[in-house]
């Protein structure tokens, strides 16, 4: 399976997510592809905060290699799921999708862990280390629940 995290900059809350889910999975021995961009090309070619880098870090991960890149259309067919961080995010994907089936594969990701609650990612990026400690928390409930639904259709 092939799953794609979103979030607006590609710099703070989508490669947190992105390296959270592909340790976990290694760890359970799931085998899943991992990737990550943004609705907004602004920090196209940059690594991941630093902030996001340190709060990563010290949880055990690293993702100083990944990249800021844009979402494009041609992700949803790359992409079995794709995982976005806040409602805005949502409709700004949707708003690429060109048919019901690329629509079905967006979903916010803390619906994962929280079904139907249509609960968001906070925006850590105007706030301090604090907030990414929040996001930390946040994305490692979502991607366990994530990969325990994965286990359960095994
Ligand atoms: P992200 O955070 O979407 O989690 O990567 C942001 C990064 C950059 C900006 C906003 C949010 N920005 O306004 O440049």
């Amino acid at each position: 399976m092939r799953v794609l995290m979103v979030c607006l900059g590609n710099i703070c809350r989508s490669p947190m997510a992105e390296g959270i889910l592909r340790d976990l999975a290694a760890t359970r021995g799931i085998e899943l592809s991992v990737d990550s961009a943004g609705t907004y090309a602004g920090h196209q070619g940059e690594a991941p905060d630093l902030r996001a880098q340190d709060e990563m870090k010290k949880r055990g991960h690293s993702i100083q290699r990944i990249r800021s890149r844009p979402m494009r259309p041609a992700d949803f067919d790359a992409f079995d799921r794709i995982f976005v961080m806040d409602k805005s995010n949502y409709r700004d994907v949707l708003s690429m999708a060109s048919d019901p089936a690329m629509e079905k594969k967006v979903g916010l990701f803390l619906n994962q862990a929280w079904p139907e609650k249509d609960l968001e990612v906070p925006d850590p990026y105007f706030g301090g280390q604090h907030g990414f400690e929040r996001v930390y928390t946040l994305l490692e409930r979502a991607a366990e629940a994530f990969l325990d639904s994965i286990d359960e259709q095994r």
